[in-house]
């Protein structure tokens, strides 16, 4: 239920009356009431005021005009308060038949959107050289998120694991790999003897060049190895509980025959600069440390290409082959110039109309509690084997049984992961992702699970909402407000919001839980409060469904 937008519609004709063009009602959830608009406000200021600057409504008075000619009837009832806000209450009928609806609704009110777009999420892209390390969990997690909450809007999503399978690194393992008959876990051997042995780094420089031009020996071991990695990283990805498949890999490699066009495209169009050598784009508006126009190379002076020549090829691909309406690039804020480059560069090539959205979802860091990078005691990036390892052995001090202990250690790092603002950094913080109380995966799952166990001791009932308590009358309204959060979700992928939300509507359940008896509640109110169980339980449930969290049905021993 989408009282915001029901409240904002009620008030819009009045607005636009009071002020004679149309104004953004800005209806927000508020803890002065259950609503609040400050739209009022801004209206003083602009509203007539006598030639001789005198006079003109104050905001109280504006907002009380604004009020007299809303009609709210069958909804909620409007108050001016402080300086010109108007305090907002819903009808408790109206709520309590809403959170009756919900309950018994599959989509918990959250209906399939009318215009579904075709969305491609490029996410986890790990370099498929090296093994997964926790660098690789926030686009991972992030990504798998964002395409569960837009696929269950109804878009038309499709998963791109841009797996970085091509050029140096590659060189150097399939070298190594050769060389010394060994092809498990060489990543770390080869990069020693790439940095220390002159005559390897050579020979590792003479590979990639004979990957590229499709020497049968190199690119048979090539695929090998790559085999091996992406079983491993399907493995990774099934316990993380991502749904990245086998079938969603398109990896640099998969662009290769195409980046010839791409040049010779950027060409035709006058778009290409030689510079010392290599072949620039240089789109308006992007300078460099110096002042001096940034270049993005599409062709290196040694005639190769790299990373932003296999990202235009995989823009056009994607906008003129698979003819998405909205591409999202999930990949850490270090490379939002890349992207942005090669945004505006798409859009010179005409490869990205003006009815294509193109974002990158940005995200921070992970940091070590030293408030540096995260990394192993030895200094080495971090295995995320190693991490859920340790995750689950934490979780399994509490939940006897392995695969409950699994679903809190892996939700515990995962909702980390998602409940802070993703453009930023944050703490890897043991003892305080895996804390039962606070914002995080444990509580949220215990609170499922105590609401599921309060629904198996009910039994059978016939459910229907009457609004009494306080506390039954804020849990109600936490509930209506899924809608809303999922909406705004999918719009900016700032699943903290998601995660936020969660979190308020378990600790307005607790408070609920803690005045009113459920169980033994009489005839009526007993009914009414199991709906508010069953409703909230379904809700949570869903909502660590849409970011990826399992919610098993009870926690603890597991007996
Ligand atoms: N493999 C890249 C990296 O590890 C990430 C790829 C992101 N996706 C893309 N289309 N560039 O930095």
């Amino acid at each position: 239920m989408n009282f915001e937008a029901l409240l904002a519609a009620r008030l819009q004709p009045a607005l636009a009356a009071t002020a004679g063009t149309p104004v953004d009602p800005a209806v927000r959830r508020s803890p002065h009431a259950d609503y609040q608009s400050g739209a009022a406000l801004p209206l003083a200021r602009t509203s007539a005021k006598a030639p001789n600057g005198k006079g003109g409504k104050g905001p109280r008075d504006i907002a009380a005009d604004v009020i007299a000619k809303a009609d709210f009837v069958g909804l909620a009832t409007a108050e001016v308060s402080g300086p010109g806000f108007i305090n907002l209450t819903v009808q408790d009928d109206v709520i309590a038949a809403a959170v009756r609806e919900l309950a018994g609704d599959e989509r918990l009110g959250v209906a399939p959107v009318a215009k579904p777009q075709r969305v491609l999420v490029d996410y986890s892209a790990p370099n498929a050289a090296k093994e997964l390390t926790v660098g690789h969990l926030r686009s991972t997690v992030i990504g798998d998120a964002a395409v569960r909450v837009l696929e269950w809007l109804g878009h038309d999503v499709m998963r791109a694991n841009h797996l970085g399978d091509w050029g140096t690194s590659f060189g150097m393992i399939i070298e190594y790999a050769i060389r010394f008959g060994q092809e498990h876990d060489v990543y770390r051997a080869a990069r020693i003897a790439f940095d220390t042995d002159d005559e390897f780094r050579e020979s590792a420089r003479r590979r990639v060049v004979l990957l590229q031009a499709g020497d049968p020996e190199t690119r048979a071991v090539w695929r090998r190895l790559l085999d091996r990695t992406k079983t491993d990283f399907l493995a990774a990805y099934e316990r993380l509980g991502v749904t990245l498949t086998a079938a969603d890999f398109a990896g640099e490699s998969a662009y290769q025959d195409q980046l010839d066009s791409v040049v010779a495209e950027l060409d035709d169009k006058g778009l290409l600069v030689a510079s010392d050598g290599a072949l620039c784009v240089f789109p308006a508006g992007f300078r460099g440390r110096d002042g001096g126009p940034l270049p993005l190379i599409v062709r290196k002076s040694d005639g190769g290409y790299g990373y932003a020549t296999t990202d235009l090829a995989a823009l056009r691909h994607r906008t003129t082959e698979l003819r998405a309406d909205r591409l999202l690039y999930v990949v850490g804020a270090p490379q939002s110039t890349h992207f942005a480059m090669v945004f505006a560069v798409a859009q010179d090539a005409g490869w990205l109309p003006g009815t294509v959205r193109a974002e990158h979802v940005a995200f921070g860091s992970i940091l070590g509690e030293d408030g540096r990078m995260f990394r192993s005691r030895s200094g080495d990036s971090v295995k995320l084997a190693e991490v859920l390892d340790e995750a689950v052995a934490r979780a399994a001090v509490r939940n006897g049984d392995p695969a409950i202990a699994a679903a809190v250690g892996v939700g515990a790092i995962k909702y980390a992961d998602l409940s802070g603002d993703r453009r930023g950094n944050y703490v890897f913080d043991w003892d305080r992702m895996l804390a039962q109380i606070g914002n995080t995966g444990p509580y949220l799952q215990y609170a499922y699970a105590r609401i599921q166990s309060i629904l198996h001791r009910a039994g059978d009932f016939a459910p229907g909402v009457v609004i009494g308590e306080p506390a039954e009358r804020a849990l109600a309204l936490e509930l209506c407000a899924f809608e809303p959060v999922i909406t705004g979700v999918a719009e900016s992928l700032d699943l903290h919001r998601l995660a936020g939300y969660l979190y308020s509507l378990a600790a307005s359940f607790s408070t609920f839980y803690e005045h009113c008896p459920v169980l033994k509640a009489a005839a009526g109110v007993r009914e009414s409060r199991l709906t508010l169980c069953l409703a909230t339980g379904r809700t949570l449930g869903k909502g660590l469904d849409l970011l990826g969290i399992q919610t098993p049905q009870r926690l603890g021993s597991g007996s």
